[in-house]
C-alpha cells in the first residue's frame, strides 16, 4: 500500500527479488491517481490497483474495498509502505498480525504527522524509523524492527528525512522476513496443537 513516492515500495521489491526475505509481491495498491508508486509499479511490472479514498464514502468503506483486493490476491502479508490513510479496525481485524507500518520515527516517540518535523522542533540527537506491525491505535503496534540515526547540527527537514529514509528501506524488508516467520511460527504451533488434539488418548 503506498500513497505517493512509493521508495519503500521499490526497496521492498528489490530486496525481494533478491530472496531478501523470499517473497512476492504480487499487489500494489494506491489510493492517489499517478502517483510516482503507480509509476514505479509500472517500471517494476508489478500490478497496482488504484482505490481511491475520494470514492468511498468512509474509512470502512475504503477498507471494505482494500480487504476485498488483498483476500482476491490470496496475500500473507500487507504492508503500509507510506500509506498516508489511517486505516479503520477492519482492515486491522482482517489480516492480524499480517499488517506493517514504516513510521520514520523512533516509537513510541513522534507518533502521527510529520515525524521528521516533530524531531526537530523536539531537538532530539537520535532520530530513526520504526517499522511495527499495526494495531487498532496509530503508530502504536508491536515494533518489529528500528533503526537510529544522528540528527545533525546543520540538519533540515530534507537532510534528516533522506537520512532516516535511507535505513526505511533497510529495516522494511527486514520487517517483512520477521512478521513472515511469525506467521510461518504461529501456522507450526497450531498445527502442532491440532496434531496433539487427535492423539489416541489411551
Ligand atoms: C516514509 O517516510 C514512511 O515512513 C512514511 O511515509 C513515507 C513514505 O515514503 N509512512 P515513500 O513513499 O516510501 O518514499
Amino acid at each position: 500500500m503506498a500513497s505517493g513516492e512509493g521508495s519503500n515500495f521499490e526497496a521492498l521489491i528489490l530486496a525481494c527479488r533478491a530472496d531478501q526475505p523470499p517473497a512476492d509481491v504480487v499487489l500494489l495498491v494506491v489510493n492517489n491517481p499517478g502517483c510516482r508508486a503507480q509509476e514505479r509499479a509500472g517500471r517494476l511490472a508489478v500490478p497496482c490497483r488504484l482505490i481511491d479514498h475520494r470514492r468511498h464514502p468512509s474509512r470502512e468503506a475504503l477498507d471494505d474495498a482494500l480487504i476485498e483486493a488483498f483476500t482476491a490476491a490470496a496475500v500473507d502479508l500487507v504492508v503500509m509502505a507510506g500509506w498516508m490513510r489511517i486505516v479503520s479496525p477492519r482492515l486491522v481485524a482482517a489480516f492480524p498480525g499480517r499488517l506493517v507500518n514504516i513510521h520514520p520515527s523512533l516509537l513510541p516517540s513522534f507518533r502521527g504527522l510529520d515525524a521528521v518535523g516533530q524531531a526537530l522542533a523536539a531537538g532530539v540527537t537520535l532520530a530513526g524509523c520504526t517499522a511495527h506491525l499495526v494495531n487498532e491505535e496509530v503508530d502504536a503496534g508491536e515494533i518489529l524492527v528500528q533503526a537510529a540515526v544522528p540528527v545533525h547540527a546543520h540538519d533540515d527537514h530534507a537532510s534528516l528525512a533522506t537520512r532516516i529514509q535511507r535505513q526505511e528501506h533497510r529495516i522494511l524488508p527486514l520487517a517483512v522476513a520477521l512478521a513472515a516467520q511469525r506467521l510461518r511460527d504461529r501456522t507450526a504451533a497450531g498445527a502442532g496443537r491440532g496434531t496433539a488434539a487427535v492423539q489416541p488418548s489411551g
